[in-house]
């Protein structure tokens, strides 16, 4: 059986800086009213020069903390999942652990694309559950607008930069993460990705700049198959019924995949949680961001049944059922 895990704190940063349609329509070939009717994104926020994916991580890691009433020195253990990592080693959850002062933690990232926070959760459920650990951060915290290149309008109206953060704990009462469903398929792994330093030298872009690369159509169709699927399957793995759902937060990728996985669902617009339109798709750490605006506008009650459920690069997927009960 193990130890319970439940989530006892959360809280998002998200940059100052706002990007518009407008502005965008005089960097690229591209007109507010097509990023608005085929995306659903009306702006995004955009690093500053000194933010990083871990700055902003420490940021969202220290509301996180604030409302669950732990100190950073009770942590036993710090997640990031992040794309955009302040630098390829060490991993950003060492500057996270430094900035906050989690003296006794451990850290590591976690690369899922944008499935990444989903995973990280999982990782935290597992080391609370074995008894291994009873205090972890996890965190989702991008700074991917960094690796977009603004002359490609087929990436560089949807992405934006923000963080998200949960504290997990060890509880004796009651687990509130009921299921989780992890997928991968490599096959499509040329679909969408950034290049790296490391990769063979023949892959290396000309221009010298390593810029994010996605087939859009492609991914499109990957998304709106896979975002139902993985849902019911972690829906079904709690023993519960699409119907038993009280809020579902999908991946904020393109509020026309997320209408059509709710058609596919068959969910109610009222059940389905939206912020697209304000961040454009925040990757990793966009489940995590958008979990605590629905906590903070009160979309999710004290025993509600929430899906969170992503995909993204890899091609990666997961999903997750929680019974939302942080002071159980
Ligand atoms: N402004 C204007 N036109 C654009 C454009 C832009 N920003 N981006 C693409 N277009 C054009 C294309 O060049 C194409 O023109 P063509 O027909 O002359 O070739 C046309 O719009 C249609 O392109 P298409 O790719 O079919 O558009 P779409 O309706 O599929 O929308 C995306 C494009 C990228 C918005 C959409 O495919 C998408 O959201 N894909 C999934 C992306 C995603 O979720 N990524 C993150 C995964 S974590």
């Amino acid at each position: 059986m193990g130890f319970h895990a439940a989530i006892t704190g959360w809280g998002k940063y998200l940059p100052q800086r706002v990007l518009t349609n407008k502005e965008l329509e005089r960097m690229v070939d591209t007109t507010e009213e097509w990023i608005m009717t085929r995306t659903g994104i009306r702006e995004r926020r955009i690093v500053g020069d000194d933010e990083t994916a871990s700055t902003m991580a420490v940021e969202a890691g220290k509301k996180a903390l604030e409302v669950a009433g732990l100190s950073p020195s009770s942590l036993d253990l710090i997640i990031v999942a992040t794309n955009s990592p302040d630098r390829i080693t060490p991993a950003s959850s060492f500057l996270v652990q430094h900035a906050i002062g989690a003296k006794k933690a451990a850290a590591f990232d976690v690369g899922a694309g944008c499935s990444g926070f989903i995973h990280a959760l999982a990782i935290a459920y597992q080391f609370i559950s074995s008894g291994i650990y009873s205090n972890i951060l996890v965190v989702g915290s991008e700074a991917v607008t960094r690796i977009i290149n603004w002359e490609d309008r087929g990436t560089c109206v949807l992405f934006g930069d923000g963080a998200g953060a949960v504290v997990v704990q060890a509880n004796e009462h009651a687990t509130d993460m009921l299921s989780f469903v992890l997928g991968s398929d490599g096959s499509g792994g040329d679909l969408l990705y950034i290049p790296h330093p490391c990769g063979k030298p023949s892959s290396a872009p000309q221009d010298g700049r390593y810029y994010v690369f996605m087939e859009g159509r492609e991914v499109f169709k990957f998304a709106v198959t896979v975002m139902p699927k993985a849902s019911r399957q972690a829906v079904e793995a709690a023993g519960l019924q699409i119907s038993d759902i009280d809020l579902f937060i999908p991946h904020q990728a393109n509020d026309r995949i997320i209408q059509a996985a709710a058609r596919s669902l068959g969910i109610p617009s009222e059940k389905i949680f939206v912020n697209v339109d304000r961040y454009g798709n925040l990757s990793a750490a966009s489940p995590v961001v958008a979990l605590c605006e629905a906590v903070e506008e009160g979309r999710i009650k004290e025993g509600d049944l929430v899906v969170l459920v992503a995909f993204g690069a890899g091609l990666s997927w997961a999903a997750v059922v929680l019974r939302w009960q942080p002071r159980a």
